[in-house]
């Protein structure tokens, strides 16, 4: 399962990737204005340092100012993937960039009558929102699972799950097994995964008992 990051963070995106975790990026207008600054610069930025696919999103709703937007995205970079919102405006731009070879992931995804459309307007990815389901009493895993049973039937789709609006660990485990192409997670969550008391239990009795050697020995060294 590839992993994306969910942020336009660019400490946590370089972080991150220093250590080899981000297939991706992931990043939606609230995410951009929560950084604030030029979001132009956060885009070509990230771009750069990604080698991966970068979703960037239009906040144009009609059409033809979907269309501009996503050229315009498309010039930040190679690896750059349209964001459209499920709207059917959002799918008549996903048919139309995508024809034209530029990758689209249609977000705000909330049900399985909804992946299945986008997917037949040649979305490269779809984003369901497990978390925000979840927030209302729905179970957000019943749909990705429900969204991997349908595509895994027709050969000819060759749309990616994106499992968007993730909030804790326990989704991540959940979404590998369902055998979820795709996670995109806040750096929060990534850091919870990486992190285990017994670890660092482990870690603090491996360095006293080395110190312990040591001090018989002050010239041990590895
Ligand atoms: C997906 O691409 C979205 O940016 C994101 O996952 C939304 O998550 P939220 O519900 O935490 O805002």
């Amino acid at each position: 399962m590839k992993i994306f990051l969910d942020t336009a963070n660019l400490e946590s995106i370089r972080k991150f990737n220093d250590m080899g975790l981000l297939d991706g990026i992931t990043t939606n207008p609230s995410l951009m204005s929560k950084e604030g600054g030029n979001p132009k610069d956060a885009m070509e930025e990230i771009t750069k340092i990604i080698k991966g696919d970068v979703s960037l999103e239009v906040v144009s709703t009609e059409y033809s100012g979907m269309m501009e937007e996503g050229k315009r995205l498309r010039q930040y970079g190679e690896n750059v993937v349209v964001k459209v919102p499920m709207t059917p405006d959002g799918l008549k731009a996903c048919k139309s960039l995508s024809f034209e070879g530029i990758p689209v992931n249609v977000t705000l995804i909330f049900s399985a009558n909804q992946a299945l459309l986008a997917a037949k307007s040649g979305a490269k990815y779809v984003s369901p929102f497990i978390g925000r389901l979840d927030d209302v009493g729905q179970n957000g895993m019943e749909l990705i699972k429900e969204i991997k049973e349908i595509f895994d039937h027709y050969d000819y789709i060759k749309t990616q799950i994106l499992v968007a609006s993730v909030r804790h660990p326990l989704h991540v485990i959940d979404a590998a097994k369902i055998g979820a192409d795709v996670v995109t997670l806040p750096p929060a969550v990534l850091d919870k995964m990486l992190q285990h008391p017994l670890t660092k239990i482990g870690l603090e009795n491996f360095l006293a008992d080395w110190d312990k050697l040591k001090s018989g020995n002050p010239d041990i060294e590895i």
